[in-house]
């Protein structure tokens, strides 16, 4: 009998794969030299790999105009499909005024290594206080998303991509799974049903928390922090990688987890990336995703549950994934342990919780966060890297 593979669809019903076959490769190097060049940042370099091991399916390449408006406007692609945030390869004026539409172009990495193709569909303005207003909710350039808007280039180039070939991870090959090797693994194991935990900090017992709440519902855990660009001050993902090591050895059921990294960008759009966050990990084959508080926030710019309600203006079978949400969990010293207003009936004094900030400050100081706030193990992990 074959065996049913039963995992939840990609978006859009396809896993998008957009690396090069050998063919298609020897093409393209042959032809390097010859091909009109960009340089992508960071950023464009982990969508371009995005796109084509379809962790952005039903992406195929950097949107065009149609698709990116109504994204900015609806967050829906031409097709209908929830889409929240733009997938956009932007550059200057001088950069694109040579592209011709209908030829390839050929993408360098920031270290101008030669990574990928794109063939240029459409060259189009757009208006970024727009897109920032809309996607951001703010057009204040301290936002570290918005900043980013505002110096790139003020042309999209667009079109489908090729990327190269699929290299290990320079620093975490060992953690490098892509969505059909996720959605291989679950099935393997047996997991029907699968929680997606999307991180940028070390897992701090508020986040083991609410894990753990969730893995009590469901079959396994992906956990799936985020390794692409992210803003200067916070923590470097080699720390973060040796702190997730430490908590899935020390302090979970390691049959029920599978640690991989994510190559995306940080974006900090707050509600509008909490919708990417959760489509991302349905490609990778997750059932569910945790959303928390302040998901993918900075600052002060989004309420603490704005990333929770805007799963509320999609039907749930549209997005195809299911939110788990919680509240914000502490550490109760009436009941000893971790809680939400939910379950604890500690006043606002009573409660154990630090802020990133605070945390980094107390680390340069030489102390270490409480136990309520962070395991030992991970504490000291943190510690040993601030003094390096
Ligand atoms: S994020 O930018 O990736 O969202 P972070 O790594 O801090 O930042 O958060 C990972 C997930 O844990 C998010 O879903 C976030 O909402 C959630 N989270 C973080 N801290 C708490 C907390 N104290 N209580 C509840 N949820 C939290």
């Amino acid at each position: 009998m074959t065996k049913i593979i039963e995992t939840i669809a990609p978006h859009g019903g396809h896993l998008v794969n957009r690396i090069a076959t050998l063919a298609e490769r020897d093409e393209f190097l042959a032809q390097a030299n010859k091909l009109p060049r960009i340089q992508l940042d960071e950023r464009a370099t982990s969508d371009l790999v995005m796109i084509a091991i379809g962790g952005f399916s039903p992406l195929n390449g950097f949107m065009g105009q149609d698709d990116y408006e109504r994204v900015v406007e609806e967050m829906r692609l031409m097709s209908g499909l929830p889409w929240s945030v733009p997938v956009t390869l932007s550059v200057t004026e001088e950069v694109a005024e040579p592209l011709k539409e209908g030829g390839w172009v050929r993408l360098d990495d920031p270290h101008g290594r030669f990574v990928g193709v794109l063939e240029l569909t459409q060259k189009y303005r757009y208006n970024k206080a727009h897109e920032a207003v809309n996607v951001y909710l703010t057009d204040e350039e301290a936002h570290p998303g918005v900043k980013v808007v505002y110096e790139q280039g003020e042309i999209n180039l667009a079109g489908p991509i090729w990327l190269l070939q699929r290299d290990n991870h320079p620093l975490f090959p060992n953690y490098q799974l892509d969505p059909a090797q996720s959605r291989k693994m679950f099935v393997d194991r047996g997991w029907k049903t699968v929680v997606g935990f999307q991180t940028r900090n070390p897992i701090h017992r508020a986040h083991e928390y609410i894990i753990k709440c969730a893995l009590e519902t469901v079959d396994g855990l992906f956990l799936h922090p985020l390794v692409g660009a992210t803003k200067s001050d916070d923590i470097p993902a080699d720390v973060r990688m040796n702190c997730y090591e430490i908590m899935v050895e020390n302090y979970f059921p390691q049959n029920r987890v599978i640690l991989a990294i994510n190559p995306s960008a940080m974006r900090y759009a707050g509600p509008r990336e909490a919708i990417f966050h959760a489509l991302i990990r349905k490609n990778y084959g997750c059932t569910h995703f945790i959303v928390g508080r302040d998901h993918a926030g900075v600052g002060d710019y989004y309420g603490t549950y704005d990333a929770q309600l805007i799963f509320g203006e999609f039907e749930p079978q549209e997005l195809g994934i299911t939110p788990m949400m919680f509240e914000h969990a502490f550490y109760c010293t009436i009941t000893d342990q971790m809680a939400t207003s939910k379950t604890s009936p500690a006043t606002k004094e009573q409660r154990i919780h630090l802020s990133g900030t605070k945390v980094r400050e107390m680390l340069r100081r030489g102390e270490l966060p409480p136990p309520e706030f962070s395991r030992p193990k991970v504490a000291a992990e943190l510690a040993k890297a601030m003094h390096q």
